[in-house]
């Protein structure tokens, strides 16, 4: 059995993008191994949130877990913030981080580029997540493709510590999907589908309803020909709209191909919005159930409390190695 842990923040609507690359493989995980699913609200605050919509949005996120299928009786599924040894280690790990480390980082280049000031949090926000993941001593961490870099920093600084403190922590994998692990824009296969993306068009939220999905993805860019076909290299915006079928569908890329031998683009993405209505359905009716039944917070203070033991026990190890003075 190993020890997963992985995170989603609430910052915007969770997208098709969020379940295939990341909550479904929760849910799969979940079955075999010792688990922590976050809601990272103190990396939402790495750029300004509107406190309500936070407040909001963080039980969001966590009932969209529940709602997805992670069973809170297997996993630990907490909010970042009720668990304050994040913030402490990640104090640690912004310690033995170097700053040419995180000016290579291509998410804090994507996130600042052409903005006048940038916090600082932004810069040392790989600092926060390496100490997410290593305050379990994880072993697993499922994401899509554009954490790699930010696993890398975490595996680096794992093993940075080791060796300075003698060895503690265990070097994190990541868990990347093969087929959806970057679901990309609707509107342009050349970007990823993102909640914080302001064109509503370019994503499918976990919450949209079919009518909005059918619409979207009638309107969704596709390339020139009419042929159905995997190829990524000629045929970004239709292999793409295939990924998200055979996710959502739960067949492969090559079952994908021979149903629509012959067919045009059209019938092809008619059945896909089927499809997508048909996997976010059961899971949205039962979000709103949850959300109407407040039982969420039990789960998330449950949840914590696990998560604060392993925790603990964690970080007084770390301290330890490093020399902090144990108080009496
Ligand atoms: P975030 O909130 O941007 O995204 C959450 C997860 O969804 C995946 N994802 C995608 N996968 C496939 N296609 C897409 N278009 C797509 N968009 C998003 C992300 O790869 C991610 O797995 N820094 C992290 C959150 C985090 C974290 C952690 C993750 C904080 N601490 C510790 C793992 C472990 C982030 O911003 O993810």
């Amino acid at each position: 059995m190993k020890t997963v842990l992985s995170g989603i923040q609430p910052s915007g609507n969770l997208t098709l993008g969020n379940y295939i690359g990341a909550i479904k493989n929760f849910v799969k995980l979940q079955e075999e191994h010792d688990c922590y699913f976050m809601v990272v609200d103190l990396h939402a605050i790495t750029v300004p949130q509107e406190p309500s919509s936070l407040r909001d949005r963080s039980e969001s996120v966590a009932a969209l877990y529940v709602a997805a299928g992670i069973d809170p009786n297997r996993a630990n599924i907490f909010l970042q913030s009720h668990v304050p040894q994040h913030a402490e280690l990640a104090w640690i790990m912004t310690t033995m981080v170097n700053m040419g480390e995180l000016e290579r980082m291509t998410q804090f280049k994507d996130k600042s580029e052409g903005k006048e000031s940038v916090g600082a949090g932004l810069f040392v926000y790989p600092a926060l997540m390496a100490a997410d993941i290593l305050l379990y001593n994880a072993n697993l961490v499922p994401v899509g493709d554009d954490q790699k870099q930010h696993l890398e920093i975490t595996r680096d600084l794992a093993a940075r510590f080791n060796h300075r403190f003698g060895n503690y922590f265990n070097i994190p994998e990541p868990f990347i999907p093969k087929v959806g692990a970057r679901i990309m824009s609707l509107d342009d296969a050349s970007k990823k589908m993102s909640k914080s993306n302001p064109v509503e068009g370019s994503y499918i939220a976990m919450l949209d309803t079919p009518d909005q999905i059918r619409k979207k993805i009638s309107r969704a860019t596709t390339d020139s020909g009419a042929e159905v076909r995997y190829d990524p290299a000629a045929k970004p915006e239709v292999s793409n709209l295939m990924s998200i079928y055979s996710e959502c569908a739960g067949v492969s890329l090559q079952e994908v191909q021979a149903r629509f031998e012959g067919k045009m683009y059209g019938a092809f993405k008619k059945e896909l919005g089927e499809v997508v209505a048909a996997a976010l359905e059961p899971l949205q009716n039962r979000y709103y159930e949850i959300r109407q039944t407040g039982e969420i917070h039990d789960i998330l203070a449950k949840g914590a409390e696990q998560a604060q033991k392993k925790a603990t026990q964690i970080l007084d190890g770390v301290k330890d190695k490093m020399g902090f003075l144990a108080p009496k």
